[in-house]
């Protein structure tokens, strides 16, 4: 059944109220539902609730049994004669049965809800969609030794103990909101407790709840928490709302978190650090996830969606406040980098493949399969897009009028576009395109010179994707700059140039000296930029560009451009990139996060996506060379970095950050040098660590090499985290995105280790999910990577579908590649549609992926 955004329709029936009453039991859970119902407008439409596997024991209207309402599939429909009235009902669910993890569900002996998409019909009948917002009133009962704590949306109205070893708790939330926010946890649970005075001079009490063995990981996210509470207020005027705000960790969780209201649910690995078990990476993950879904509280929650193909209102929305909000807590550039880079790792492949879609998509089969990197980040560009082009005291102007034109209400994308037109004084029309539009916009530039006079030529193509063979133009704004290519000077101030036509010339005059582009600055519009610039003018940005990105940027272009001319040739000329990576590895002025991020070579992946058919093999190839010609060159310069970033003691601080990223980048090259003394080096930083990050760097140079000690620092990490979910994860992932030839073999025997399940969803990903974007390893000729992953994802799709469905899209790709590839991907993804008793997400993700 396919679902379209043009067939929006209001609800038939409001639920102002609804009040919940839960007797909490992991085998059998009572749920009684009151909900006072209003007819919306003169219909004779019946009252329709969704269900899902949910068997109705009793209805009453108005207090009365009822017996003349029906079941219409999973529907719960009432014949109703008022305008208003109050429907009960009761049903039974089982949530340790509950597999999918969504609705309410048992992890680790806490029991705990998922709602977003559409899990609360997983719990009791309801109008379950986001455009129907209620009040809730909630009361749990549960045997009080196995859940001490009862936690619900809102704030805590009462409590009290019961005969028989129970006890019970209520809370209320005063503010109305959709039914995908809502939230209950039990648990045997401990809180790192905190206070927030907001700016308004209310106390928040804040509690991140754990079980009490994890307890000394949590001051990391409840710092995050409160960095987070305080810049909503400084940067967009936001304030938290009500008196308590409560986080809590499970270990089995769909995605990463959920921003349910004042009762935020959290994969535990988004919460969980101390330095012994937690990356940089971690950390920065972990505070960036918090502030997420705080952020939430204002753009998602006070205002939420009409519908789920207004997903990025909150999304993309919620993806740039975090994104900006992490920029200003380090280096902004590197984070700037970081978000790119993973943009084009996720994004972009999508936007190329068949499952592109457009930020606000037209229809779907389950919508669990379009919490995509199109809607959240491709979505975070667009409104960075509108941000960029509005300024920031317009931005703030827009921003505040959204917020309060359409607090306590269901919106849209095209409410939030006109708020920055009405509050930013802008015409944004054939800006929207980008809701409408799927596909990467490729831009070509073209800078041609005569005399003092230059001309830019900017040309811009849309792709045909799925389901839209032809495009109209986009607005692209793209920020340029030129230097003179003598004295590195700056030959013009940085201009926003809005691309708006097919083609544009723009020109520059008085030039004193032959200019270089810089062009995307900032990375300013999320598009493809081929432009005519040559290694040297590359090299030359990369040293001498004002702006850090567009630096970065030059290389990595130097970088493709010679790797892709060496997987066509068989082999290339190293030395433009070589002086470049010195000129960058030994300048005093930057900062060692950038140098790290800089001096990395492009995956394999994102050098197969430069080519019209992908050669893993030679790509691979082609990359072990430069690498190693790297490591060669510049032996003394690696083995000075290494050595000027060791530190003393572990500290968390942007500055040494930089140095553990830049020392493993080292150490890597060193390692691809062939040093003799490389392994014992890694081996040494290793077992020598009082870090993760330095620990699992070193690890994972060891797992890519051919040194015995490979195996020995393999075993003597899965010994000492024998039971740490969160590190054993990290020893599945290594492993499986390792380069080595024999990582398929490898990875099938993971698949068969004692600690490896599908039934949790991080270790799941942590080993199919990593193998499959290990492009050597999972395009093995053989076709067996493809057998591998359709197998597993087939078993997978038994117990969590939407787990599975995530999983899908690297086989699907297979257009991409040579024939027999091909053919032997979509065999795969056959065998998975003819699978019996397919769930609905996995059939729409592979039946799209073989058209
Ligand atoms: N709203 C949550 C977040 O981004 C994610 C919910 C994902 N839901 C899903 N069905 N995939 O913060
Ligand atoms: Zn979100």
């Amino acid at each position: 059944v396919v679902t379209r955004r043009e067939d929006y329709r209001e609800p038939d029936w409001r639920v102002p109220e609804i009040a919940l009453d839960f007797d909490l039991d992991p085998a059998a859970t009572r749920v009684h539902a009151t909900l006072q119902v209003e007819r919306n407008g003169s219909h004779d439409a019946p009252l329709r609730l969704a269900g899902d596997g949910l068997l109705a024991l009793v209805v009453r209207v108005d207090g009365v049994v009822a017996e003349d309402w029906t079941m219409d599939g999973d529907d719960l429909v009432v014949p109703l004669s008022g305008a208003a009235h109050t429907i009960e009902t009761e049903v039974e669910i089982a949530p340790e049965r509950n597999t999918q993890l969504m609705g309410l569900y048992a992890s680790g002996g806490i029991l705990c809800t998922q709602c977003e998409a559409e899990g609360f019909r997983r719990i009791t009948f309801f109008p379950d969609r986001p455009d129907v917002l209620s009040k809730y009133k909630v009361k749990m009962t549960a045997d009080k030794a196995r859940f001490p704590v009862l936690l619900a949306n809102g704030d805590p109205i009462a409590q009290g103990d019961l005969d028989g070893g129970k006890h019970w708790a209520e809370w209320h939330d005063p503010f109305p909101k959709p039914s995908y926010l809502f939230a209950i946890v039990a648990g045997d649970l401990v809180a790192n407790r905190g206070s927030f005075m907001t700016m308004s001079g209310r106390e928040v009490q804040l509690g991140i709840w754990v079980r009490l063995p994890d307890l000394p990981k949590t001051d990391h996210a409840l710092h995050a928490l409160k960095l987070s509470m305080a810049w909503d207020e400084k940067v967009y005027g936001r304030e938290y709302d009500l008196d308590v705000f409560n986080i809590v960790a499970v270990d089995d969780f769909n995605f990463g978190a959920m921003e349910n209201k004042g009762l935020n649910v959290f994969n535990s690995r988004y919460i969980l650090a101390d330095p012994d078990t937690a990356t940089d990476y971690d950390y920065d993950a972990i505070a960036a996830v918090v502030a997420h879904e705080y952020f939430h509280n204002w753009s998602g929650n006070r205002i939420t969606c009409r519908d789920w193909f207004q997903l990025s209102l909150k999304e993309g929305f919620t993806v740039f406040r975090d994104q900006s909000f992490s920029a200003d807590q380090g280096s902004a550039a590197v984070k700037r980098i970081e978000d790119v880079r993973g943009l084009r790792a996720s994004q972009f492949p999508e936007d190329a493949g068949p499952l592109a879609h457009p930020v606000r998509p037209d229809e779907y089969i389950e919508i669990s399969n379009f919490y995509t990197a199109t809607i959240y980040n491709k979505g975070a560009e667009v409104i960075r897009m509108m941000a960029t082009i509005l300024g920031p005291e317009k931005f703030r102007a827009a921003t505040d009028l959204y917020f309060d034109r359409f607090d306590g209400t269901a919106a849209t994308c095209e409410d939030f576009v006109q708020s920055m037109e009405q509050g930013g004084g802008v015409d944004l029309t054939q800006f929207r395109r980008w809701y409408s539009q799927a596909g990467t916009p490729r831009v070509s530039a073209t800078l041609t010179q005569e005399g003092g006079r230059a001309r830019l030529t900017l040309r811009q193509v849309v792709p045909p994707t799925p389901g839209q063979p032809v495009k109209e133009p986009m607005v692209l704004p793209l920020k340029v700059k030129l230097f003179g290519a003598v004295t590195g000077r700056a030959l013009c101030d940085e201009q926003l140039v809005l691309l708006k036509d097919e083609s544009h010339e723009i020109l520059f005059e008085n030039l004193p000296e032959t200019p270089v582009l810089s062009i995307n600055r900032g990375f300013s519009a999320p598009v493809v930029v081929e432009t005519n610039r040559t290694a040297k003018d590359l090299a030359f940005l990369s040293a001498h560009d004002d702006d850090p990105f567009a630096r970065y940027e030059a290389m990595q272009q130097l970088m493709l451009d010679t790797l892709v001319t060496s997987v066509a040739n068989g082999t290339g000329d190293h030395q433009a990139v070589i002086d470049a990576v010195r000129n960058t590895l030994t300048d005093a002025n930057l900062d060692r996060a950038f140098i790290a991020e800089a001096v990395l070579l492009p995956s394999d992946s994102f050098i197969g996506d430069q080519m019209t058919v992908v050669e893993p093999e030679a790509i691979f190839r082609a990359r072990e060379a430069l690498r190693q010609d790297l490591g060669k060159a510049l032996a003394t310069e690696w083995r000075a970095a290494y050595e000027g970033s060791l530190a003393n003691r572990f500290e968390y601080s942007p500055a040494a950050k930089g140095a553990r990223r830049l020392k493993t980048v080292a150490l890597g090259y060193i390692a691809a040098s062939g040093a003799a003394d490389a392994d014992g080096l890694a081996f040494d930083q290793f077992r020598g660590a009082d870090n993760m990050t330095d620990r699992q760097g070193a690890m994972t140079t060891l797992v890519n090499g051919a040194s015995p000690l490979r195996e020995e620092a393999l075993e003597a990490f899965y010994t000492r985290y024998q039971g740490n979910g969160l590190v054993l994860d990290k020893w599945f992932q290594t492993q499986a995105l390792s380069s080595r030839e024999d990582t398929l073999d490898r990875v099938e025997r993971l698949a068969a280790h004692p600690d490896f399940t599908l039934s949790n969803p991080n270790r799941a990903r942590s080993l199919i999910g990593a193998f499959s974007v290990n492009q050597r390893a999972f395009h093995d000729v053989s076709g067996r990577g493809y057998r591998f992953v359709a197998d597993q994802l087939i078993a997978l799709d038994k117990l969590n579908p939407q787990t599975a469905a995530k999983l899908l899209p690297p086989l699907g790709r297979w257009k991409r590649f040579d024939e027999g590839r091909a053919a032997k991907m979509r065999a795969e993804l056959e065998r998975i549609v003819a699978t019996p008793e397919l769930s609905k997400d996995m059939f729409e993700q592979a039946s799209k992926s073989l058209d």
